[in-house]
């Protein structure tokens, strides 16, 4: 397989970061033989620049397949509101793909602000650059953030479905091509152990838990206009959420699992909120000195099925804090205990951790040795550290990948990006106070009166 890149918003970060980083592995993964490399931006910069930066992330380049990218990339500037210069990106790319004889497959990959999103999409149209043959694919990938809440969203997706068919159409989400991400059907749908206990008959309550050590990393500008609810909680966390509350799908492909996401985010309901700013962040650079952007939130929220009705789910995300912890944790109901002396203090716990040190772990309880009827906690645990042999690939080159083969499994629909924004809007409807916190703590104080509150405990 052949394949163009068209990579709108080349000279960002993502590009150098992840995206050249992502083709050079998927040619050195012989998942595609051939590439051509087309770079769009408005900055005038030349394709060398770009590609010595991005050649920093890869981590001991082999220089066959580095030079396969070098000889076959290319720059061109663009204006996003100019349709002319989309016609001259279109002789180009057929000038390129005879030159190097590849057979005219093309991946735009829109990795610019949501702003420019339908302007770009229907260009691309109207110029006929993305257009399908019987023997060629165009497929287009929007990188998140998608919008800036329901409104916005809603409007570009009105401009994508006028200008092209739902499945040219990728909306990334880079944690559902992170190794345990993929994993929570699996572990759920492969193992009887599991998928009977999965409900409210079981389960006390769910948690996921988004935490970062890292602070803004150069994006104020960004950030102040999104915080964390949008940022993070709206796309990764809503999407882990609903992975792990969704019905049985018929199968566990494409249109059958987004149909199941669809609907556990369109029963959301928020009950309870609380926001933090961490301490440092008014004075990164580019952020409002005043701002009251959120680097933090924990919620509560239910959803409202009979699967899941009366079970709490639990949410915290958020930067500047102690640790870097993306996880998943499933509380199981206590056991009548039969024990005569001590029963054990907490009950079991599945706990998928999906970064870093992917695995998981079950928290049972089993007998101390030599010492009648005590209890102690046994854990079992499945990390992919120990897995030697096998290193999980980085998600952009799992999704890139999905993307060449035609498989949106791990792409979000316009329906579900709909329903998350939804839930984003309503907690932004109400104005809930924004606590400050430390750099380095856990986050607000006021979190240990949420667990009283919510007679919950955070892990
Ligand atoms: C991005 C957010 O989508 O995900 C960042 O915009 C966040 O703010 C990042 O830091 C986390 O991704 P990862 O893969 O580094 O855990």
């Amino acid at each position: 397989m052949d394949v163009t890149f068209v990579l709108l918003g080349a000279t960002g970060d993502l590009t150098k970061r992840k995206l050249i980083p992502a083709i050079y592995h998927l040619l050195a993964n012989k998942a595609v033989d051939k590439v051509l490399l087309v770079g769009v931006a408005r900055r005038k910069i030349a394709i060398q620049s770009i590609l010595k930066e991005a050649k920093t992330f890869i981590s001991k380049p082999n220089n066959n397949i580095w030079q396969k990218i070098v000889v076959s990339s290319y720059y061109q500037q663009l204006d996003f509101y100019d349709e002319e210069h989309y016609a001259a990106l279109g002789r180009r790319l057929e000038n390129l793909e005879a030159k190097h004889e590849l057979s005219g497959n093309r991946l735009f990959y829109l990795a610019t602000l949501p702003q420019h999103f339908d302007t770009i999409t229907l260009n691309l149209s109207k110029t006929k650059i993305a257009r399908q043959t019987s023997q060629n694919w165009s497929r287009l990938v929007y990188e998140k953030p998608f919008g800036n809440d329901l409104a916005s969203a809603r409007k570009i997706n009105s401009c994508i479905s006028r200008a092209f068919r739902e499945d040219q159409v990728y909306r990334i989400d880079h944690y559902l091509g992170k190794e345990l991400v993929g994993n929570i059907a699996i572990l759920r749908f492969t193992n009887r152990v599991f998928e009977p206990l999965w409900n409210r008959h079981h389960l006390e309550s769910v948690q996921v838990t988004f935490d970062e050590d890292i602070g803004l990393a150069g994006r104020g500008n960004f950030y102040d206009k999104y915080g964390a609810l949008k940022d993070v909680v709206q796309n990764h966390v809503l999407q882990i959420l609903a992975l792990i509350a969704m019905e049985s799908p018929q199968k566990l492909t494409g249109k059958f699992i987004r149909d199941e996401k669809a609907k556990v985010l369109k029963k959301i309901k928020v009950s309870d909120v609380l926001l933090g700013q961490a301490k440092p962040y008014r004075k990164e650079p580019k952020v409002n000195p005043k701002s009251h952007t959120e680097t933090f939130s924990a919620i509560k929220l239910n959803i409202n099925n009979n699967r899941w009705r009366g079970v709490p789910f639990y949410i915290r995300a958020g930067k500047y804090l102690h640790r870097k912890e993306v996880s998943i944790h499933l509380k199981f109901k206590p056991i009548h205990c039969l024990l005569t002396t001590t029963c054990p203090s907490d009950t079991n716990y599945l706990t998928i951790r999906v970064n870093p040190n992917e695995g998981f772990t079950l928290e049972l309880f089993a007998k101390v040795p030599g010492q009648a009827n005590h209890v102690q906690s046994a854990l079992m645990d499945h990390s992919h550290d120990r897995l030697r042999q096998i290193s999980s690939p980085e998600a952009y080159q799992v999704l890139l990948h999905e993307v060449i083969l035609g498989n949106q499994s791990l792409f979000v629909r316009d329906d579900e990006i709909e329903h998350a924004w939804k839930v984003i809007d309503s907690i932004k409807s109400r104005n809930w106070k924004v606590f400050p916190y430390p750099a380095g703590s856990p986050g607000p104080k006021e979190l240990s009166l949420f667990e009283k509150k919510h007679k919950m405990r955070w892990r």
